[in-house]
């Protein structure tokens, strides 16, 4: 891996979710202002749930009736976004979300060679997380950088002509930031 080479941010993880899910007095701020720029109240919810995966690690069913009731809408309205846009998380995952495209071209590049390589290291198979919690590995449809083939998007970080040794790199980065 390269001297530059970004070490992402980690999620973080919500492990509590025996309360009820509840925005903080700063998110209701933001989602106010953030509301007031939209022509409706619509067109907010993405950039919300963004902000509430970031929150909460993850959208849980009761974090997408909070968003619905926040913005006044229907919960139906918060799924049929949820559920199309795989980057919207319904599940917990590790702290460092690795997800393999394996659409044709970075599969023509090798992605199900290094999918199955990461597996491999880490001992889970795809939509496994670490028994430690750190790492989940998914697949996913075309993350829009085929020319960097095969693509690997690690939390919010991209890393294009991923190879199994860059992966290895960063894999055992991420385990020192994140103190293992
Ligand atoms: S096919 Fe993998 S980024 Fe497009």
């Amino acid at each position: 891996m390269s001297a530059d080479t970004v070490v992402p941010e980690m999620v973080r993880v919500e492990k509590d979710h025996s309360e009820k899910a509840c925005f903080s007095d700063d998110r209701l701020a933001e989602i106010e202002a953030l509301v007031k720029r939209y022509p409706s109240v619509q067109s907010a919810l993405m950039p919300v749930l963004y902000m509430a995966q970031e929150d909460y690690g993850y959208l849980s069913m009761d974090t997408q009736q909070m968003i619905a009731d926040v913005l006044g809408l229907r919960l139906m309205q918060v799924r049929e976004v949820v559920t199309f846009y795989t980057m919207f998380r319904e599940q917990p995952c590790g702290s460092y979300l690795l997800e393999v495209c394996t659409n044709a071209g970075c599969m023509l590049n090798g992605a199900n060679e290094l999918v199955a390589h990461m597996c491999e290291t880490l001992q889970i198979k795809i939509g496994e997380t670490t028994p430690d919690g750190m790492f989940t590995v998914i697949e996913v449809e075309c993350a829009g950088a085929c020319g960097g083939a095969p693509v690997v998007q690690v939390n919010n970080v991209y890393h294009e002509k991923a190879t199994a040794e860059s992966m290895d790199a960063l894999i055992a980065e991420c385990r020192t930031a994140g103190g293992q």
